[in-house]
Formats: C-alpha cells, sequence, structure tokens
C-alpha cells in the first residue's frame, strides 16, 4: 500500500465511520444495507475508499485453494465485493457466480475483470434467489459474517447453508475474538463459539483453524459441510 493509498483510505474510513449508525452502537438496521451501499456508492472508483479491498486474493483463501482441487464445482462467492476472491475461485476452475448487495460493488468488479468467467449478481444473502438453494458444491465466505451483528448470525448461517449441495462445503474466513471477550464492532470478529454455532442448520464442522496471515490479526479459516 503506497502512503498516499493509505492516506485516501485513512480519510475514507473517517468518512464512512461518520456515517455508520453501528459505530455509534445504533443497531437499529442490524442488515446495514443502506451503509455498505454507501462505500461503494461514496467510493468514485477509488478502492481505498472500500476498507475491505485489498485487491488480491485473501491470503488464507489462496492458501487453501493452493491445496484443493475446484476444478468444476459450482462455487458461490458471498458479499464479493471487488471480485478478488471470486475471480481466485474461478482461476481454479470453479465454476463461480458471485454476488453483493451493491449494484455498484458488482458493476465495478465486472469492470475490473471484463473477461471474467465469473458471473457476477446483485443479490442478498437473506433473500437470494431460489433457485441458489442446494446449488453449490462449495460456497465461500470472507468477512461478511464478522460484519453484521451477532443478532443477524443465525439467520445468516441459514442463508448460507440452504446454499449448499448435499456433501457441498462452505469456507468461512473471519477473525477471531477470543471467548469471552466482549464483542466490539463493527467489524465484530468471531468467538469459537459463534464459529461453532454456524453449524446449526444442519451441517458438520469438517475443521477450524486459528491462523495468522500476513502480520494481521487472529483468524478463523473453517469448512462446515452439509450431509452427503
Ligand atoms: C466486509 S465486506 C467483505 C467483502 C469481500 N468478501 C472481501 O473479503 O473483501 C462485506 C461485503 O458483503 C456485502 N454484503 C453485506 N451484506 C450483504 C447481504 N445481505 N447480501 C449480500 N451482500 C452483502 C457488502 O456489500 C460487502 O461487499
Amino acid at each position: 500500500m503506497t502512503e498516499d493509498f493509505a492516506a485516501r483510505r485513512a480519510s475514507a474510513r473517517r468518512r464512512l465511520d461518520a456515517i455508520d449508525p453501528a459505530r455509534r452502537g445504533d443497531l437499529s438496521d442490524p442488515y446495514r444495507r443502506g451503509w455498505f451501499r454507501a462505500v461503494y456508492d461514496m467510493a468514485d472508483d477509488d478502492p481505498a475508499c472500500v476498507p475491505w479491498a485489498d485487491l488480491e486474493p485473501h491470503p488464507l483463501l489462496a492458501d487453501w485453494l493452493a491445496a484443493q482441487d475446484v476444478a468444476g464445482l459450482r462455487a458461490l462467492d458471498v458479499g464479493c465485493g471487488l471480485g478478488d476472491n471470486a475471480e481466485a475461485l474461478a482461476s481454479k476452475g470453479a465454476s463461480t457466480i458471485a454476488f453483493d448487495l451493491s449494484s455498484a460493488a458488482i458493476e465495478w468488479a465486472r469492470r475490473r475483470f471484463p473477461a471474467s468467467r465469473v458471473d457476477y449478481r446483485v443479490a442478498d444473502l437473506f433473500d437470494a434467489p431460489a433457485d441458489w438453494r442446494g446449488g453449490f458444491d462449495l460456497v465461500h465466505e470472507c468477512y461478511t459474517l464478522q460484519a453484521l451483528p451477532a443478532l443477524l448470525l443465525a439467520q445468516a448461517a441459514q442463508s448460507l447453508a440452504r446454499f449448499l449441495a448435499p456433501g457441498g462445503r462452505l469456507l468461512v474466513i473471519a477473525r477471531a475474538r477470543e471467548d469471552g471477550a466482549p464483542p466490539s464492532g463493527p467489524p465484530w470478529p468471531l468467538s469459537s463459539r459463534e464459529m461453532e454455532a454456524i453449524a446449526a442448520p444442519g451441517l458438520a464442522m469438517s475443521s477450524i483453524e486459528a491462523l495468522t496471515s500476513s502480520g494481521e490479526a487472529r483468524h478463523w479459516r473453517a469448512i462446515f459441510q452439509r450431509p452427503a
């Protein structure tokens, strides 16, 4: 990150924090849709103004994909933002749909990757197209769960689980919080209990790793599987 990029990001963060009710503890709109849309609408095509846009796949996804054969799998990237994670899935041969509730994010991702094989769509995790139900072998979500308050985690887990075909896997990457530590956010890093609860809608947690990527805070990388 250049100094100039870092300065633009810091200034955007200040602007975005100022219009984020959740920053003031106001969760009257727990879905935070207006704020997510505002992030992309206000960015004016500058990725520095999208706080989570690293312009590369998340290292924990890239590292996981390096050891996996996902060719031919039907993959879904949830809350895809500017598309780097979806592109990583597609570059390994997964037939990938990626969605975000922000139409500006989806148009931006399409512009960034004009020759992409990813099918970018505007959609809402909590009101997804009915024909996605049971339609995916691999569902990936990075940083969207932690951007939602704890009161929505069970509903979000239900929505994620619904996408899985029998035997399908859900890969979750999120910042980690110690059990017992009070949630503080947004974003709200997840405790191990919150991670385990993602399995509640009939999934089995097949692995969970606590990892540190590129000098960052501790992260979870967990796989949940729908029984075959
Ligand atoms: C913290 S960002 C993470 C973006 C991306 N996954 C990444 O790792 O860079 C969360 C993303 O989820 C999107 N999002 C939030 N709520 C959503 C919902 N209900 N349905 C679809 N996308 C949502 C936001 O617009 C945003 O792009």
